[in-house]
């Protein structure tokens, strides 16, 4: 297919059919749409008997005190026992659960199911013998190995919430976390490989340990994984390693049931405030929507498939669609450590073509990455086992689709573009690889059992062929229950903005077509999307802001061709710092970098004289990102000084 023929189909207007094949015996038929809306809770209730429950629950859902939901109250059931021990017990333990790729070319692991219930069970009892009981809060900050699964597993196993922190993430993110979350023990290892060198993780644990002291709260116990065998301090009185306590314990280990309402994990995300949101999710409404979702839309055939999402452990997609989704449903996947280019660039291309991975799910990100280095390098790889591809985190924009499908996919397999959020726990609104015929762009249809719609200002449904606001309209079983901590926040975040409806506000624009099909715009809110990883404006700010010669600081999310959206941060200087110095921009660049992470650094930064403002003092951040993306400045008649914009664009623009 040449570079002309693909542009050519981007004005076509091709819909894709489902394959004939997969459409004959696909999991799910078009008539689920209708079962469900029949019978929701009947739907759900259906979807939650795939699971092994030690006591049934005696009603589907309790919404007596909306926004807060209970989900088969009464049922109880383990987590780690439905994702593990059923399958073994049911004569599958000989089956791979993970396929794990390390990053150094040398190194892989294959993990049975049988495998996997013994490292659970022996990581379930050394966390006991640590002290950690059911209940008890437990951080995992690690790289994408297998003990990350394990150690989710077994917290999950004892009942003891999680919250994963993304390895990215600075000492002083995982600080924070540590402190809001009251984590009693944290899960690590002394590094990971990234781009074929090894880089510490233990000593952003020592350093977090110190500022979540500082704010109060003390972190008992560190278990700490050799992956890399780099030098690390060791406190004997906190720090243990985990071959010391979990190799040595018992491979047996019987799973106590729990409530269906009990916290599983806390996921942090990037709200519209500086301080990031815990999310809380529950046990059993959050592994039914997500083992059944992801046998829905994946049209999963546990038997036979191998299945790959590329997501990290430490974002909700890798919880959803590589921990709990995928080995709820008992299937063979593969994990890689690693990055998408190391030691060269068509390494997951290969993954692909050694595992034989039948489906895969990645992010709009990489797609546009792996575009814009040409097919040449996918298409030395044989492929052929692919037959469904999925996308998520971020709009996919048609021409990155048409690309994935046919390079990727060979112009069979259908693509799913999954729409959800940290906050659904699942998968919402999405095509059916078996039932629709996919437009390029498009979500599509809000999934069985859910309800999904687009409002105007005032929550009234916008017709066909308009845009407004994204909302879910009912109550979904793997809904975050609340922000951890604060019931308040919960409420005003989600469920204040369509009170009079009660709407759950989704924070996404989105356009209904002329069939009512979805296309999911973007925030709307102050949150960015880059590279399919959530942004905080406000968070941004504050990061510069807590830099000595930063008077005021302003970040906006602008359009960028490879990440979708990039942090452009204007940046007024304090008095005394002068023009800042040489550098200025690389060094307030490298403190965004230590107080968040490297995925929140500025792709460029401006020094300005001035904000601009409306009379009440408001940032007008839609005339920054007018700046940002070099466009002509909009209105500013709302401005309380309209000579700003120029002084701005005139400015002494410093980038990074
Ligand atoms: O803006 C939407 C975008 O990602 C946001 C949720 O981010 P997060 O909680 O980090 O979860 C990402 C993985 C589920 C949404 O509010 N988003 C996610 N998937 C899509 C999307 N935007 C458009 N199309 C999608 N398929």
């Amino acid at each position: 297919m040449t570079e002309e023929t693909l542009s050519n189909l981007l004005h076509e207007n091709r819909r894709f059919e489902p394959p004939a094949e997969l459409a004959a015996a696909a999991n799910v038929k078009a008539s689920a749409y209708d079962d469900a809306a029949a019978d929701r809770e009947g739907f759900w209730a259906a979807a939650a008997e795939r699971l092994a429950w030690t006591k049934k629950w005696d009603r589907v859902l309790d919404w007596d005190n909306p926004p807060f939901a209970k989900w088969f109250v009464g049922g109880e059931l383990n987590v780690a026992y439905n994702c593990v021990d059923r399958h073994v017990e049911a004569g599958n333990g000989d089956r791979v659960a993970i396929h794990w790729v390390g990053e150094p070319a040398d190194e892989a692991r294959d993990i049975t199911y049988a495998d996997l219930q013994a490292e659970v069970s022996r990581a379930a009892n050394a966390l006991t013998s640590l002290g950690i009981g059911k209940g008890d809060p437990v951080a995992i900050y690690m790289p994408m190995i297998p003990e990350a699964i394990f150690a989710m597993l077994a917290c999950a196993r004892i009942g003891a919430p999680h919250t994963v922190v993304f390895g990215g993430f600075s000492a002083e993110a995982l600080g924070s976390r540590l402190e809001d979350f009251k984590a009693k023990l944290v899960v690590t290892s002394d590094g990971g490989y990234r781009r074929g060198t090894a880089s510490a993780l233990k000593p952003a644990v020592d350093e977090a340990r110190q500022i979540s002291s500082r704010a109060g709260h003390d972190v008992g116990r560190v278990l700490v994984v050799r992956r890399t065998g780099q030098e690390v301090a060791f406190d004997e009185d906190v720090d243990v390693w985990w071959h010391d306590v979990v190799d040595s314990a018992s491979p047996e280990h019987t799973p106590e049931s729990f409530d269906s309402e009990h916290p599983l994990f806390v996921m942090y995300t990037s709200g519209t405030t500086g301080k990031p949101k815990g999310i809380l999710h529950t046990t059993g409404g959050y592994l039914t929507q997500c083992a059944f979702t992801h046998w829905e839309v994946f049209d999963l055939k546990p038997e036979t498939d191998v299945y790959w999402c590329t997501a990290d452990i430490g974002w909700i997609t890798g919880h959803s669609y590589i921990v709990y989704g995928p080995l709820a449903n008992g299937v063979t996947q593969v994990l890689y450590e690693g990055t998408p280019d190391s030691p060269e660039r068509g390494r997951w291309w290969q993954i692909i073509a050694d595992k034989k991975v039948t489906v895969f799910y990645t992010a709009p990100t990489a797609i546009r990455s792996f575009m814009k280095q040409g097919r040449e390098i996918p298409d030395r790889h044989d492929m052929s086992s692919l037959r469904i591809l999925g996308s998520v985190g971020e709009p996919i924009n048609p021409e990155a689709y048409i690309w994935y499908r046919l390079v990727i996919g060979g112009d069979r397999t259908p693509v799913v573009d999954t729409w959800w959020q940290t906050e659904t726990g699942a998968i919402m609104i999405s095509p059916l690889p078996g039932v629709t015929a996919g437009k390029p762009g498009s979500a599509m249809t809000a999934l069985p059992g859910v309800s999904a719609d687009v409002v105007n200002d005032e929550g009234v449904p916008v017709p066909h062929g308009s845009g407004g606001y994204l909302v879910l309209t009912s109550p979904w079983p793997s809904m975050l229950r609340t922000i951890w901590g604060d019931d308040q926040r919960y409420i005003d975040t989600y469920w204040s903005r369509f009170r009079d409806q009660g709407f759950y506000f989704a924070g996404d624009g989105a356009k209904k077509d002329e069939d009512g099909d979805l296309w999911v715009l973007g925030r709307v809110d102050d949150v960015m999307n880059v590279s399919g990883h959530r942004l905080s404006t406000t968070e941004i700010e504050s990061a510069l802001v807590s830099h000595p010669k930063v008077a005021e600081a302003a970040v906006v999310g602008a359009t960028d061709p490879d990440t979708g959206q990039a942090v452009v941060a204007f940046v007024i200087l304090r008095e005394n710092a002068g023009d800042g110095g040489e550098g200025i921009a690389k060094e307030l660049s490298d403190h965004v970098r230590t107080q968040i992470g490297p995925i929140a650094k500025p792709r460029q930064i401006m020094i300005v004289p001035e904000l601009p403002k409306t009379r009440s003092g408001k940032i007008m951040r839609r005339l920054l990102r007018d700046v940002a993306e070099k466009r002509e400045v909009g209105d500013t008649t709302t401005l309380a000084d309209s000579t700003i914009m120029e002084l701005i664009s005139a400015g002494q623009a410093t980038s990074t």
